[in-house]
């Protein structure tokens, strides 16, 4: 038992397929804001973001082009996203719907974008508005208008494992939805456990399900936190060879629309394990704290993440 030469415990570690490098997709502004009652000041969005691409993450998503009569707290993504500064290297992918918040995104100079659907019927009606179909048609489009403008295209499939409506969710149900999306041009797809109830076991039966149709290089995991099995959820993916993964400063996050998600898993949690596993992530550990404090501190209330409770100043 012990580490070998570059860091890794040489304890079975090396023989699980783990990646040695893992790319963290950072939600917190978006996920996370979205699901705060109090909302934050364009200003202090903007800091936090800037604060969040300084640690070294390579990829924020910023904010979500949706009707702002649904999500009030993102209603100025269009300023978020003029104000912030643009580092070379870093994408910062934003939210849209639907055609509408694809013009808007492209209009305030978006390169990246992210689209989203369900495997549950009824949470993509209450999320989108639309049956899975219409919003798989909807994503078509903008697709297509995305392949024009060379976007990098992110497509999300939320409720992959539980609904808060329907509850479980059967993993051949994600199979064609998957292949769609890959068929449309999406560069990188999430699988998402929306209101964070999966368990390891789920998430090995799930990536054995999609393994065929799904490469490993565009493949995320985006685990919510409800019932704390994120950062096993996560465990299980790398041992099958996931390397990206959504989290979210602090611990924040949530869905207006999935009563009862908790928070995505924290990034500063995600990035503690990773570093003492030896697995590259580029992240700033002290920086990231920094980040998550400050707007913690604009929320005026203790996030969740537990690292972030237990680092002392
Ligand atoms: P709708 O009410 O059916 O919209 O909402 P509509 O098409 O009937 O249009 C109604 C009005 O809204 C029109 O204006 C449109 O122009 C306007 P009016 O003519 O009345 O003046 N409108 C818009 N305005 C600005 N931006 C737009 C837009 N679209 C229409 N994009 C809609 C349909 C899709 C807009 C709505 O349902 C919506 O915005 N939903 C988004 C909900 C959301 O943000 N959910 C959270 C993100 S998903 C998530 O968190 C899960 C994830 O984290 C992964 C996981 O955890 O699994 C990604
Ligand atoms: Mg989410």
């Amino acid at each position: 038992m012990g580490r070998s030469a570059s860091g890794r415990w040489d304890l079975g570690l090396d023989d699980m397929n783990f990646p040695t490098t893992v790319k963290i997709v950072e939600v917190g502004p978006r996920d996370g804001l979205q699901n705060e009652s109090m909302v934050v000041s364009t200003e202090d969005k903007v800091r936090f973001i800037n604060m969040l691409t300084a640690t070294g993450l390579s990829v924020v998503e910023v904010t979500s082009f949706v009707s702002p009569k649904w999500v009030p707290q993102l209603a100025d993504a269009a300023e978020v996203f003029r104000q912030i500064d643009l580092r070379e290297g870093v994408r910062y992918p934003v939210l849209t719907p639907n055609s509408r918040g694809l013009e808007r995104a492209l209009e305030s100079g978006a390169k990246e974008v992210a689209f989203f659907t369900a495997a549950s019927e009824t949470f993509n009606k209450k999320n989108l508005n639309m049956s899975v179909r219409e919003s798989l048609a909807e994503i078509r489009e903008m697709a297509a208008t995305g392949k024009s403008k060379g976007l990098w295209m992110r497509g999300y499939v939320s409720t992959a494992f539980y609904c808060p409506y329907q509850g479980r969710v059967a993993p051949d149900k994600i199979r064609p939805i998957v292949e769609e999306l890959l068929d449309f041009g999406i560069d990188e797809i999430s699988i998402g456990d929306t209101i964070g109830w999966a368990t390891p076991g789920e998430v090995t039966e799930l990536t054995e399900a999609l393994r065929d149709t799904l490469p490993l290089e565009k493949w995320a995991y985006h685990f919510h936190d409800t019932r704390g099995t994120a950062l096993a959820n996560v465990l299980m993916a790398m041992s099958h060879g996931i390397h990206i993964f959504d989290s979210s400063a602090g611990g924040l996050g949530g869905c207006p629309f999935a009563p009862g998600a908790a928070g995505n898993l924290a990034t500063e949690d995600f990035v503690y394990m990773l570093n003492g596993m030896g697995i590259a992530t580029g992240v700033d550990m002290d920086k990231l704290v920094d980040a998550s404090r400050f707007i913690g501190s604009k929320l005026g209330r203790a996030l969740l993440g537990k690292y972030l409770g237990s680092h002392r100043q």
